[in-house]
Formats: structure tokens, sequence, C-alpha cells
């Protein structure tokens, strides 16, 4: 963890009460301005259940989200376990292992219709049911459309009218499988507020 970010997070580590350091790393921690947005919709939703593909920064600040509004609870999938070990850490020196779990799921090959990505290994997973999910991994340089079986793999844990917000949206990648979820399932509205690498906000059907 160290104390050395940039200032566009002071605010939001103002907010959330964030005054032990976070666990912020240039080019892999999400940015302040798509953590702010997915602190907005938590408190404007209040979901229940969190589910979160990649841990770290996210992670801490959507756990410390839940525990100001008092509700909610974060499932994080991370693939490396050192990082997945980071998180929980940090989650630790902010108490808040009661409302934000890691699970160690390393990415194994998963086949969706004709195709096989790289994806998290869901037994870990409970079965939970999700009002809210952030999608910030796994990493794009992996394969095409890395982060598109994340709608395929967990259409069955999403609630009706679910909100989802995908990260890194202004890459070609992220562009061309927000197209494809869209042409998967009709009824999947999305928005894109602009912030620093983009970002989609998706509402499941229902
Ligand atoms: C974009 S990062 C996720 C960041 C996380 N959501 C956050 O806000 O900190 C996606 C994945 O990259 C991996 N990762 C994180 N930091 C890394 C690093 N310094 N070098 C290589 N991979 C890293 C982890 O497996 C992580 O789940």
């Amino acid at each position: 963890m160290t104390f050395d970010y940039p200032e566009s997070y002071v605010p939001l580590c103002r907010r959330l009460g964030l005054d032990r350091g976070i666990p912020y790393t240039p080019k892999w921690s999400a940015e302040a301005d798509f953590l702010a947005l997915a602190v907005a919709v938590l408190n404007d939703k209040l979901p229940e259940v969190i589910v979160e593909c990649s841990s770290g920064l996210s992670t801490l600040v959507l756990a410390r989200a839940c525990r100001l509004s008092g509700r909610g609870r974060v499932y994080s999938l991370e693939n490396g376990e050192e990082f997945a070990e980071a998180t929980r850490e940090a989650l630790a020196t902010y108490d808040l292992l009661d409302v934000a779990e890691v699970f160690h799921a390393p990415l194994c090959e998963t086949r969706i219709g004709e195709d096989c990505w790289q994806w998290y290994d869901l037994s870990c997973l409970p079965r939970v049911t999700a009002q809210m999910l952030v999608i910030d991994g796994p990493p794009g340089f992996l394969q095409p459309l890395s982060r598109y079986p994340a709608l395929p793999m967990l259409a069955d844990r999403l609630a009706p009218g679910c909100r989802i917000l995908l990260d890194d949206a202004d890459r070609p990648d992220e562009r061309a499988l927000v197209a494809r979820w869209q042409r998967d399932y009709p009824g999947l509205s999305v928005t894109w507020p602009e912030t620093a690498r983009g970002c989609a906000l998706l509402r499941w059907p229902g």
C-alpha cells in the first residue's frame, strides 16, 4: 500500500475517510473519476450485492462506500493470488473484511459458443445475485475482447436492472464488446459517462 497517490484521488479519499493510505498502482488502479462514479451509483442504488471483476483500489473504495451507506457487500474476483492478498490486507487496514471478500479465481479456459477465453474460474463465487457489477479485469492485453465473458458468464447472477460499470471503455476492444453485448442481450441499455479512460454504464434488462 502506498501513501503516494495523485491529487485526483484526494477528494474521494477524504469523502470516504481513507486516511491511512490506498493501494494505488500507476496504470493498474482504477482512475479516481471512475471510482467516484461507481460510488455515486452505489449510493444511488444501494445494492445489496456488488460483484467485481478484478480487485484492488476499487475493492477498497466500494467496501468503504458500503460501510458508510450501511448496506451492501462486495464479492471481488481476482486471478492473481498476490493481488488478492494485497487487497485483503488493504481491506483489513480499514476493518472492511466483513463487507468485502476477495476470491482467488484463477483464469481458466472458458468456452462461450464457438469461442474460447481466459476468464475467472467461478467455482469460488457463492451463488449470489448482484444488483451492481464492476468490470475492470481481466487485463486487456491478455486476449481480444478480454472482458466480453463477464456478461455471458455472470448473466444468471445479475438481478433485473443491475447496474454494470465497465472501465477502460474508450478502448476499441471495450467499444466492440459492448456492441456485442447489446446484440446478445436486447434491452441492455448503455450510456457513456466521460471519465479519463472511458466508462460504459449499463443497465441489465428487466
Ligand atoms: C486494471 S487492474 C485492476 C485494478 C483494480 N480494479 C483497482 O482498481 O485497483 C486488472 C488486474 O491486473 C492485475 N494487476 C494489478 N496490478 C498489477 C501490476 N502492478 N502488474 C501486473 N498486473 C497487475 C490484477 O490481476 C488485476 O486484477
